[in-house]
Order: structure tokens, then sequence, then C-alpha cells
């Protein structure tokens, strides 16, 4: 495994529609853990799956069995093809600890990644370790760590306690987050995920799958403020959310003003979501007295959203740490991430595709 805690992890991801592996150094213990990504292949599926308007959990799967080996070798050399079996060999052998996503995610999307990494660990006679999916969006930030704040700054100790929202398709959540290593769920949506929400509201204007970053593309033209949708559960004492009668009023609404401005429509929801978004963040902040807010999963990479919650969090001196783009959204680096912190704690999660896992 290596000494003096310095692991090569291989970490594969195939909890939804993108089939990702990565590459990854991690070294340090667990007061200031290190990364480097030395490889982050994503393949995305999202053409196969647009005519569907959402992920088909059959083809998803047909889609990483196909791509599983292909995204390897990518990962494993620096030529597209060409190299020989005995290189890739000879990469793997390098390789401490393979890491795989075991949940939450789509369940026979899942098991073709477990499947492949436990053939890959048998093979070559490595560790596997399972991973939550979630965790690695909890954790994503910290592999961005010079370009968040000056390195110096870059303490573990200087971040936490913290609060982290992590928006993607899946999930809506926010948790209180003590240390690196404890945290609890403060809340979460009942319903609709603010992605979710971006998607369908994407389609019944009109705009292709995912239409999170086509409705934000429209939205940027817009007026936030032509139209006062519902901000579901703003004023409630609690940090869980709702948005399908968000979803629901666009669509009335829609239905009811046919020549209404489709870009200020765009914007007035994403309006919505974000007061929605920002309001229960910052008062968790408050609330918990943290010293940081972490933005995570594929919505974080909504430039409203991220400008509007940077602000807030300086106007109450609060820390914000968010990862770049391509570790916000699904990839396998952030999973590599949460693998070392997970094997430095010396966790032994269960390898099997736990479709409904939580944090
Ligand atoms: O984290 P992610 O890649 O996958 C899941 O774990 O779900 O998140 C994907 C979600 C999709 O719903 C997509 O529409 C949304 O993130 N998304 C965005 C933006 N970019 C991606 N939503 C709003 N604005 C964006 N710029
Ligand atoms: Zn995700």
């Amino acid at each position: 495994m290596g000494s003096q805690n310095f692991v090569k992890i291989l970490a594969i991801e195939t909890s939804c529609d993108e089939t990702a592996i990565a590459l990854v150094d991690a070294k340090g213990g667990l007061r200031q853990p290190n990364f480097k990504v030395l490889k982050n292949i994503i393949s995305s599926q999202i053409k196969i799956h647009r005519p569907f308007g959402g992920v088909v959990p059959s083809l998803a799967k047909r889609e990483h069995l196909k791509n599983l080996p292909v995204v390897l070798q990518k990962a494993l050399s620096p030529i597209l093809y060409g190299r020989t079996e005995w290189e890739m060999k000879e990469k793997l052998n390098n390789i401490g600890l393979i890491a795989v996503t075991v949940g939450p995610g789509l369940e026979p999307a899942l098991w073709t990644g477990i499947n492949f990494a436990k053939e890959l660990a048998k093979k070559y006679k490595k560790p596997l370790i399972g991973v939550n999916h979630l965790e690695g969006h909890m954790y994503s930030f910290l592999l961005k760590q010079k370009a968040v704040i000056s390195k110096s700054e870059f303490r573990i100790s200087n971040i936490y306690p913290a609060i982290v929202l992590i928006v993607s398709g899946g999930h809506t959540i926010l948790i209180y987050q003590k240390s690196l290593t404890a945290w609890k769920k403060i809340g979460e949506t009942r319903d609709d995920a603010a992605g979710e929400a971006f998607d369908k509201v994407a389609r019944l204007l009109g705009l292709p799958y995912p239409g999170g970053p086509e409705l934000e593309k429209l939205a940027m033209g817009g007026n936030p403020s032509a139209i006062e949708f519902p901000r579901p559960m703003i004023y409630q004492k609690n940090y869980d959310f709702s948005f399908s009668g968000l979803k629901t009023a666009v669509l009335y609404y829609l239905r009811d003003h046919p020549k209404i401005r489709e870009k200020d429509v765009a914007a007035s929801f994403q309006q919505a979501i974000i007061d929605v978004l920002i309001q229960k963040t910052i008062r968790a902040a408050s609330e918990y007295k943290v010293r940081s807010v972490i933005l995570s999963g594929g919505v974080a990479s909504n430039k409203a959203l991220q400008k509007r919650l940077r602000a807030e969090c300086r106007k109450n001196k609060l820390s914000f740490l968010s990862a770049e783009r391509k570790y916000q959204t699904d990839n396998a680096a952030m999973i590599a991430v949460a693998a070392y912190i997970g094997h430095l704690r010396g966790r032994k999660p269960r390898i099997t595709a736990q479709a409904n896992l939580n944090l």
C-alpha cells in the first residue's frame, strides 16, 4: 500500500449516466490530506439518453459495460490507443487501492462499475474500497486546494465546522460537518432535487436534457423579478426543501401566459430556487456557528447560485468553498478523495450496489 500514507488510487464511478475513471495520488493524514489528479476521464451518455428526456437505467448499464474498458485504457495511458497489454499491467501494478461507487444511484448502473472493479482487484491483487457517491460530492472541493484560497490558508483546521450544500440531479442535502470525518444531515428535499427541478422546468421550456445548464443560459438574458414564483418552505424552521410545487407553478404560469418571454420565466424560476437554497444554507451556517460553506453537486456549477452564495458568505464572514466545474458534476476523482479518507479511517463498506445509500 506504500509508505507514509501515500496511495495511488484508481477510482471508478458509474452511478448514473457518466462512465468515469480517475487516477489520483493521495497522501497525508486526516489532518491535512492532499490530492493530485493524474487522470480524470469522463465518458458522458447524455446523447444516448437525450431522446428520452432523462436517464434510462437499462441503457445506462449497456453503455457503462461498453465504455468501461475504453475509459480505463484512457485513464492509464497518455496515448489513446496503441498501449500494449504489458504497459497497462505495469500501470495497474503500481496502483495501491481501487475505489468504486456503491451508491446511491441506479442499481444496474452501479453493478457494472462494481463488477468491473471487483475483477480488476482480483486480477491485480489490489484492495478494493466501496464509496458513497454523496461523500464524493461532499469532499470534492478538496481537489482544488490552491485555487480556492491561497495555499497557506488551505488548512483543514481553518475550514471546519462547515455547512455543506449538495445540489445535484438526485439530491438536495444540507449537512452540518463538524470535522472532516464527523457530520450529520440536517435537511433534504422532500420531493424533487434541485437539479431535477431545473431539468423538469427546462423541459417545460422545450430545452433538451439535461436542462440545468441550458436553463441557466436562457436565464442570463431574462429578468429574474419578472414573475413572482413561490419560494417553497423558505421561512419554515427546518432545513428541508420541496421543489415540485415550484415546477407546477411554472407549468400553470406557462399555460396561462402563452405570450410570456421564456427567458423571463427561466430567470424568475432560477431566482426562486436560488433564494430558497441560499436562505436555508445561510441560516444553517448561522445557527450552527460554522466557519465555512461548501457548495457541491452538479447544480453548484450554476454561476448565478455561486455568485449569490459567495456574496452572502462574504457578508456573513464565512469562507466559501467549491470545486471547479469538472469536479462538481459527476466524476471519479471525487470518489478517489472519499475513498482515501475512508481508507485512512479504516472503513470497510460493503461492496454491493446500494441504490438508496444515505449519508
Ligand atoms: O452531480 P450531477 O452531475 O449528477 C447527480 O449526481 O445527479 O448533477 C447533475 C444535475 C442535473 O440535474 C443538471 O441539470 C444539473 O446538475 N446542472 C445544473 C447546471 N449544471 C448541471 N443545474 C443548474 N445550472 C447549471 N449550470
Ligand atoms: Zn452526483
